[in-house]
């Protein structure tokens, strides 16, 4: 394919009104502010926008990312579910540290999150397989995430057998299956400026509870 360097050089990003930011006004926890802006990344057209990063560390110490959907943020952390058994799984296993990284082009709006990442309960697993569609049974009950595929056929033969056990058996578990929660040690919310002068606030949880806010050159 001809045209990739053209292409990158033609593109620009945020080309577009960007909202007003003022971290004077930005409430002491982060969460409530991530709330805010994801509400207002959602009602101003922004696809997708639970949708983020994951990074783990893999067992060899080297960074691993890849995407996945958000499934809640609450007092607890930011939650997201996948099989203990794929590459992330195993990793976060080994090294149960993670981070978070959301883009809201929309918007010109970045939010990143660190921390601890812990399992849920079997019984919340259950019930996050069981929130969604046919479909994510069907995909989760597929399983074997992230080993070798030998040829789509092989795919193919294994989802229409998952697909058919998903509508068969709706209350069938996935073992795999397991509800994550990144429990934050330090939340940054970046916000672009179409002078250039971005604005970075981040927290960092304080050792006897609460945040400490601070404000970091772009
Ligand atoms: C938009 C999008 C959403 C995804 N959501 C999930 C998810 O919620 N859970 C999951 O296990 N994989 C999800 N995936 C697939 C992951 O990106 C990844 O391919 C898979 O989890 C295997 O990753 P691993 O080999 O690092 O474990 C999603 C992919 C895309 C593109």
């Amino acid at each position: 394919m001809t045209g990739f360097h053209d292409t990158l050089r033609s593109l620009r990003v945020w080309d577009t009104e960007l909202p007003a930011f003022d971290p004077d006004s930005a409430p002491a926890d982060p969460l409530p502010l991530f709330h805010e802006w994801f509400v207002a990344a959602a009602r101003a057209g922004q696809q997708e926008p639970h949708t983020m990063s994951l990074a783990t560390a893999g067992t060899d110490g080297r960074p691993d990312v890849r995407t996945l959907m958000l499934h809640d943020a609450d007092d607890r952390g930011w939650h997201f579910a996948s099989h203990a058994t794929s590459a992330k799984g195993r990793q976060l296993a080994a090294a149960p540290h993670a981070a978070l990284g959301f883009y809201w082009p929309v918007q010109g709006r970045q939010v990143r999150v660190r921390g601890q990442v812990v399992t849920g309960t079997p019984e919340e697993a259950y019930a996050d397989l069981h929130a969604r569609s046919t479909g994510a049974l069907a995909a989760a009950l597929v399983g074997r995430q992230s080993e070798v595929l030998a040829s789509v056929e092989e795919l193919e033969r294994a989802s229409a057998a998952a697909w058919e056990r998903a509508r068969a058996e709706p209350d069938t578990d996935v073992e795999t299956w397991t509800l994550y929660v990144l429990e934050p040690s330090e939340v940054e919310f970046f916000q672009g400026d179409d002078r250039r002068r971005h604005l970075r606030l981040r927290y960092r949880r304080l050792p006897g509870g609460g945040w400490e806010r601070e404000l970091l050159w772009p």
